[in-house]
């Protein structure tokens, strides 16, 4: 069968790697489609080179824009490439904008959809990710779920058991697989760190940057826990411009967006990680890293279920206390199960096993 495979931002290289992998292996004809949302060398090609992702075969070009010029882009693009390429299936991976752009062009143009990371849900819809989330799942024929609370979250939306396949997390193929050369890396010494020196600081979501209210209270939260522990902050680049204006207090350290192996390892060394990203929760929670989430809610509840995760919200006095707290008793790791590096192999199984892609019954 002919499978196109979408990335188009950061947190899809690493998702999209393994199961590229597992269908070629199986004899798939995959086509690498890369929209374009992110294009800085430092969130983009840094991937391909860290991952050994072959250049993309399509690139749409799509930049950046507001969500209905970036969606709309997308899926006018993608629409004659779906029409010359005529796949048997498309795989979408994630909830950005271009996530469901493909989807909404696949579901009306013919070929089967797969949806990997299906049923994550923080029932929080102001962010636009719960929208995506929310509508690819919707449109798609395979729904390859993450975590039990995933596949939970789609039967109890009613979605058929036979469109529910419950395969675990490729983002922990992609970390597995990594970590050796990931803790060779001399990002470390590079800023002057040690192991279990630091904490580690991402910082992306809307609800956190795009209020500079908001952003300065963050950045008095972490000036007062860089008191007790230094921290790194690679800065996003939506972020980069609010964080220069406010300015950020002492013993917080700006350094560029790390590559995925600088990343890990700076994760994998860190006394605790402060973060509002997704994939960073889960990651922290598969090296067993403590993890204070800068958010009222997440999509990823297994990971403070089960890992080291732990939900601090946005107020600054909650957060100091919180990470201090963490601090003084950090969280017993505990890896999910089917966080176990074979997810992309069961979403070959899933996907090309036993009959054909087309057989497979469409959404009711
Ligand atoms: C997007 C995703 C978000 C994901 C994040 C991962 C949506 C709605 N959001 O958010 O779910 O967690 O990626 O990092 O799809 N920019 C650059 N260079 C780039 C890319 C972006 O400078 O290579 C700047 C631009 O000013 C752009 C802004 O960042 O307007 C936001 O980019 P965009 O892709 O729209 O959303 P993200 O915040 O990156
Ligand atoms: N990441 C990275 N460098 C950074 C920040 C994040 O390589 O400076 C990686 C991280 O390890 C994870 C992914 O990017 O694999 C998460 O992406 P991001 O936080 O941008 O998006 P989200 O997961 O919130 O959608």
């Amino acid at each position: 069968p002919r499978i196109v495979c979408v990335a188009g931002a950061r947190p899809n290289y690493m998702k999209i790697k393994p199961v590229m992998d597992a269908l070629e292996r199986r004899g798939a004809e995959v086509v690498l489609v890369h929209t374009g949302q992110h294009y800085d060398p430092a969130m983009n090609d840094v991937f391909f080179a860290d991952l050994g992702i072959r250049p993309p075969d399509r690139f749409l070009g799509v930049g950046s824009g507001s969500h209905a010029e970036q969606t709309g882009r997308v899926m006018t693009a993608f629409e004659p490439l779906v029409a010359e390429l005529s796949p048997d299936l498309v795989v979408v991976v994630g909830d950005i904008n271009s996530t469901l752009a493909c989807a909404l062009v696949t579901a009306k143009a013919g070929p089967l959809l797969a949806h990997v990371e299906a049923g994550l849900r923080s029932r929080d819809w102001s962010m636009p990710e719960e929208v995506n989330r929310v509508a690819t799942d919707r449109v798609s024929d395979y729904l390859l779920a993450p975590s039990p609370d995933a596949a939970e979250n789609l039967r109890a939306e009613g979605y058929r058991d036979d469109q529910i396949h419950l395969v675990g997390n490729v983002m922990i193929d992609t970390l597995l697989a990594n970590l050796e050369r990931a803790r060779a890396s001399d990002v470390l010494g590079r800023y002057g760190l040690s192991r279990g020196g630091y904490g580690l600081v991402t910082l992306h979501r809307p609800a956190n940057v795009d209020d500079p209210g908001v952003l300065a209270g963050l950045l008095k939260a972490l000036g007062e826990i860089a008191g007790r522990c230094p921290l790194v902050l690679p800065v996003h680049p939506r972020a980069a411009g609010r964080l220069a204006d406010i300015g950020v207090p002492g013993g917080v350290r700006l350094v560029e967006p790390a590559g995925y192996l600088d990343f890990i390892a700076l994760q994998d060394s860190a006394r605790v990680v402060l973060t509002d990203s997704g994939g960073v929760q889960e990651e922290t929670t598969a090296l067993g890293v403590p993890c204070v989430t800068l958010r009222d809610n997440t999509e990823r509840p297994i990971t403070v279920e089960e890992g080291t995760n732990v939900l601090a919200g946005r107020d600054p006095e909650r957060i100091v206390a919180t990470v201090h707290r963490v601090l003084d008793a950090p969280p017993a790791p505990r890896r999910p199960a089917l966080w176990d590096g074979r997810a992309s192999e069961r979403i070959a199984d899933v996907l090309l096993g036993g009959g054909t892609a087309s057989t497979h019954p469409r959404p009711t």
